[in-house]
């Protein structure tokens, strides 16, 4: 799966960091391709923004070593699950279908949101304070926990 965001060095990194931890948690760790983009190309090659990485440190989520990479329209080829983190993410990546299919693949990250939240998709954290990325950690944990249970539901 690939969640997607806009400069690839908050929310979607996060995502990728705390599924795979999760992942790991159960024992699945490689079992499901996991990885994590950008629609702007701003930060490419760069190491996720230090406020982020000092969130998911707290909350005991290690880096990866992941760098900044922009979306590609073969991304629909490589991955069956390609999730946005909000809607203006999500828009720019429909715009680049090129069949059905690939927006099929295209499911936003709200989807996995707990019902009392009353967000309907990730906050951008880039211009606010930290606890603004303490936030988004705990928003995509519940959010990649229920992911999780969805696969297995699915016999994923
Ligand atoms: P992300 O956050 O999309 O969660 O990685 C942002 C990163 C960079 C910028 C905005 C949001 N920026 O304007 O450069």
């Amino acid at each position: 799966m690939l969640f997607v965001c806009l400069g690839n060095i908050c929310r979607s990194p996060a995502a990728e960091m705390i599924f795979n931890a999760l992942l790991a948690e159960r024992g699945l760790q490689g079992r499901i391709r996991c990885d994590s983009c950008g629609v702007a190309a701003y930060h490419v090659g760069q190491k996720p923004d230090s406020r982020m990485l000092a969130a998911l440190k707290r909350a005991g989520i290690p880096y990866n070593g992941h760098r900044g990479r922009q979306f590609s329209p073969a991304d629909f080829d490589a991955f069956d699950l390609i999730i946005p983190q909000d809607t203006t993410n999500r828009e720019d990546i429909l715009c680049q279908a090129r069949k059905s299919e690939d927006a099929a693949k295209v499911v936003p990250m709200s989807r996995w949101f707990p019902a009392d939240t009353g967000l309907d998709e990730v906050p951008d954290p880039y211009y606010g304070g930290p606890h603004g990325f303490d936030l988004v950690v705990e928003l995509l944990r519940a959010a990649c926990t229920a992911l999780c249970e969805d696969l297995a539901a699915r016999g994923r």
